[in-house]
């Protein structure tokens, strides 16, 4: 089965340094498409290049967040990217034996991780580790089946678990044409389980019955410095230009 791989990215310093960690993880991980996906108005060339370096089978796409939603104080990230990726899904030929895969661009991906979600025949979940205090989100497993979460911030939601903590197949991803996520801080994954009609009955734990961490949340460290220097630089006066 193909593991359809969907990105959502953004223009920032840290996007090509966070994009050339996934891509180099991905390069090792056969029978895959990723869907990069740019929450911006134009693609980012230097993505282009980046994606064109790799060899890895993908689409280069754009869903900018749309203007109500830019304006709100908190927001929530990479929806109209996800989105656009199962619209993609949904509207082309795609391996009907496929799962899909939201890949953030700075998480960190044990290649373990990828046997487990080709693997997933309907909807499966395993760890996240550094999330919250508890350090990590997981499914809780008896005999085999999932009949919890430990999740430091359940907050009302059936499912609480992380974006990077699950995979859906194709099939299902098809069957249900409104499964799509919402734009509500803080429910994004709830949503678009409920959406998708998902049972915690269906649920298949993968990673050894949900004992191994295969993916953690880590997050980039933001650079204060301007993206244009202040001197020229090997005849450069702007940053991106160096990472051709
Ligand atoms: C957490 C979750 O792990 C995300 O999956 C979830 O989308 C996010 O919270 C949320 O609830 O908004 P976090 O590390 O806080 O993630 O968020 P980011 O990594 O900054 O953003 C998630 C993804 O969306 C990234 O791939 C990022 O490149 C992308 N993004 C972020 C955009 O496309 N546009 C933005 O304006 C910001
Ligand atoms: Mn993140």
């Amino acid at each position: 089965p193909t593991i359809y791989i969907i990105t959502p990215t953004y223009k920032r310093q840290e996007q090509i340094p966070d994009l050339t960690r996934l891509a180099q993880t991905l390069m090792h991980v056969p029978s895959i498409m990723w869907l990069v996906i740019e929450d911006a108005e134009m693609l980012n060339p230097q993505v282009a290049a980046l994606l064109n370096r790799t060899g890895i089978k993908y689409l280069h796409m754009l869903a900018p967040m749309p203007k109500d939603q830019q304006k709100r104080k908190v927001k929530a990230r990479g929806v109209s990217n996800r989105n656009r990726g199962l619209q993609w899904i949904r509207e082309n030929f795609a391996d009907k034996n496929g799962v899909i895969y939201f890949a953030d661009d700075d998480n960190t991906y044990d290649l373990r991780l990828f046997d487990e979600i080709r693997s997933v025949k309907k909807i499966g979940m395993w760890p996240v580790g550094l999330l919250t205090s508890y350090g990590m989100s997981s499914p809780v497993v008896k005999d085999g089946r999932v009949t919890g979460f430990y999740d430091g911030w359940v907050a009302n939601r059936k499912f609480p678990v992380d974006m990077a903590g699950f995979g859906v197949s194709v099939s299902m991803i098809r069957r249900n044409p409104k499964g799509n996520m919402p734009y509500v801080p803080g429910y994004e994954e709830d949503g678009f389980l409920r959406n998708l009609n998902v049972k915690i009955s269906e649920i298949e734990p993968k990673a050894e019955n949900c004992t191994k961490i295969y993916v953690w949340h880590t997050q980039t460290k933001k650079n204060r410095a301007p993206s244009r220097v202040n001197a020229t630089i090997h005849g450069h006066t702007n940053i991106w230009t160096l990472y051709q």
